[in-house]
């Protein structure tokens, strides 16, 4: 049984995915130890603690040098054993440190069909706003490991959501949430804990 720490900065509905798919027994051979917060207020607190998953909070700026919060992050990942790391919402960049302490053991939910609207300075809104001004038909979400490059490492699983007419970053963050990005999350998560994908030159493949 692998375990599986999922930071959080904000509500956290990528979370309930997760705990939802554990509860289901749609998460095989991973367990959800421990959920990491940047921001002692997010509400994806509350949600691991009404599911008796044990949290903490750890802030970029209680740390003067970026090298310290980097081994600090590092050395809690450690201390929980984390066999997986999910970023599931998670707003501050990750440093070398925990990149390598960690590799192709981070798995990051991005709301967009990388390698669309992807990259420094894309997240949450941002990125719908970027897919709606481009005018694109189709966005989506992708499920992919994490490497040094921001939203660059291998891509695990891409689901496609329809643009409709009308629609505003929040309507449109919302359709591929419920569409995308609740459903991959987990399935990506369940395959890595089943051992179920490899990566080999940068690509990830999924032996199914
Ligand atoms: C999600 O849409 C996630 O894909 C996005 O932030 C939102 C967090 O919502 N992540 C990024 O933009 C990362 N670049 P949640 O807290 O309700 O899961």
């Amino acid at each position: 049984m692998k375990n599986i720490v999922v930071l959080v900065s904000g509500g956290g509905t990528n979370l309930q995915a997760l705990i939802d798919a554990q509860n289901s027994g749609a998460i095989k051979n991973g367990k959800i130890t421990c959920v990491i917060s940047s921001n002692p207020e997010a509400y994806a607190l509350e949600r691991a603690a009404q599911n008796g998953i044990p949290t903490a909070v750890i802030r970029r700026r209680d740390f003067t040098e970026f090298s310290e919060y980097d081994k600090a992050l590092t050395e809690l990942l450690k201390s929980k054993n984390a066999d997986l790391v999910v970023l599931a919402g998670f707003l501050t960049i990750l440093g070398k440190e925990v990149i390598s302490a960690f590799e192709n053991r981070i798995i990051n939910i991005h709301p967009a069909l990388i390698p669309s609207f992807c990259g420094e300075g894309y997240y949450g809104l941002k990125v719908h706003e970027a897919a709606l001004k481009k005018g694109v038909k189709l966005s989506g979400a992708t499920a992919h490991f994490v490497n040094e490059e921001c939203d660059g490492g291998p891509i695990i699983l891409q689901k496609a959501v329809k643009v409709k007419n009308g629609d505003t970053p929040e309507v449109l963050q919302k359709r591929i949430m419920e569409q995308a990005e609740w459903k991959i999350l987990p399935k990506a998560v369940s395959l890595f804990c089943e051992d179920k994908i490899s990566v080999i030159n940068n690509i990830a493949i999924i032996s199914e």
